[in-house]
């Protein structure tokens, strides 16, 4: 069956990854890209989004989104993890063509009115867009067919701070009206994502079998690698994103599990995904909050090896 989705995102390295794993799919059709602030600001993610969909021939709508949290002053981007283009500083060149003129949740919101219950909104990013445009369309539940987010860290430590992983930690805020709004939301955190990492020899092999798209991962990550590389035995990096749209392909690949969700919007612990599994408290805070299902396990080898045939492809 082929997956409508829209994929939120801040390009960004594993972003890229991802959006070409998603290109490569047979079973997915992209209606759009929705680009939001994270890694970097947000006419940079914009771009970077653009420059992909040229990269990979692939003549999609691409929105520009909030370029703010929520709440709170601008976010100081992850230059340091995915470089000052977002790119690994490859200097691949600007896009050619044109941003649309929708913002990312009037695209959103246009697009589950035109197919209702048959999109899967994938979340790679911040979550402003995904509150905005609950706010534009407080029915948006009722048309949406799930939300796949990559981000949180529900039984394991946060990445930015302690408790807190980098996309909700971002716009903390949205992501407390994204988790309590009443549709289906799976949720690829730290706990999966940061449990698979991946060596050079991975992206090399992404590379032989998809020199175009599969060479871009390959050369954007070397500057990536050597973030996550510090202070580890060997060279790694994670590719997050593509970890959501993993699960709409085979949901075979993960373990997960229900719970109740709060989000922590205050300064020590802001960003803290809360997850109650069923049963393990009486607390009405939690008891009365949305359910969602966290991914507590992954194939390892089986993810690997998908993410190289559908490269292959
Ligand atoms: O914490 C990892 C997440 O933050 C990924 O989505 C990465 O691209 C950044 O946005
Ligand atoms: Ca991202």
């Amino acid at each position: 069956m082929t997956h409508k989705i829209i994929l939120d995102t801040d390009p960004g390295i594993d972003d890229a990854m991802a959006i070409f794993f998603a290109f490569q799919s047979p079973d997915i059709e992209v209606l759009g890209l929705t680009s939001v602030f994270g890694n970097v600001p947000v006419t940079m993610a914009a771009q970077n989004a653009l420059a992909l969909c040229e990269l990979a021939n692939i003549d999609i709508p691409v929105c520009k989104g909030v370029g703010m949290p929520w709440v709170g002053p601008e976010s100081t981007y992850a230059h340091f993890v995915h470089g000052d283009d977002g790119f690994g500083n490859i200097n691949h060149p600007a896009p050619k063509g044109k941003i649309d003129p929708r913002s990312s949740a009037e695209f959103i919101v246009e697009m589950a009115r035109k197919h209702p219950g048959e999109i899967t909104i994938v979340a790679v990013g911040p979550l402003g867009n995904l509150a905005l445009a609950l706010r534009l369309e407080p029915e948006l539940p009722k048309l949406i067919k799930a939300v796949n987010i990559m981000g949180g860290a529900a039984f394991v430590p946060g990445n930015v701070t302690p408790v807190a992983e980098a996309n909700i930690w971002n716009d903390a805020h949205a992501a407390e009206i994204v988790f309590a709004a009443d549709w289906e939301l799976n949720m690829f955190g730290l706990d999966v994502t940061y449990d698979l990492p991946f060596p050079p020899d991975f992206t090399k092999i992404l590379a032989e079998k998809n020199p175009i798209l599969g060479g871009f991962v390959e050369k954007s990550s070397r500057f990536y690698t050597e973030f996550y590389s510090q202070g580890k035995d060997s060279e790694q990096c994670y590719f997050h994103d593509a970890f959501p749209l993993a699960y709409l392909l085979d949901p075979s690949l993960f373990e997960m599990t229900e719970g109740n969700a709060r989000i922590s919007t205050d300064a020590l612990n802001k960003g803290q995904t809360i997850i109650a599994p069923a049963g393990t408290t009486a607390s009405p805070d939690w008891t009365q909050a949305m359910t969602v299902n966290v991914a507590t396990k992954v194939d390892h080898p089986r993810l690997t090896q998908f993410f190289i045939d559908t490269y292959a492809l």
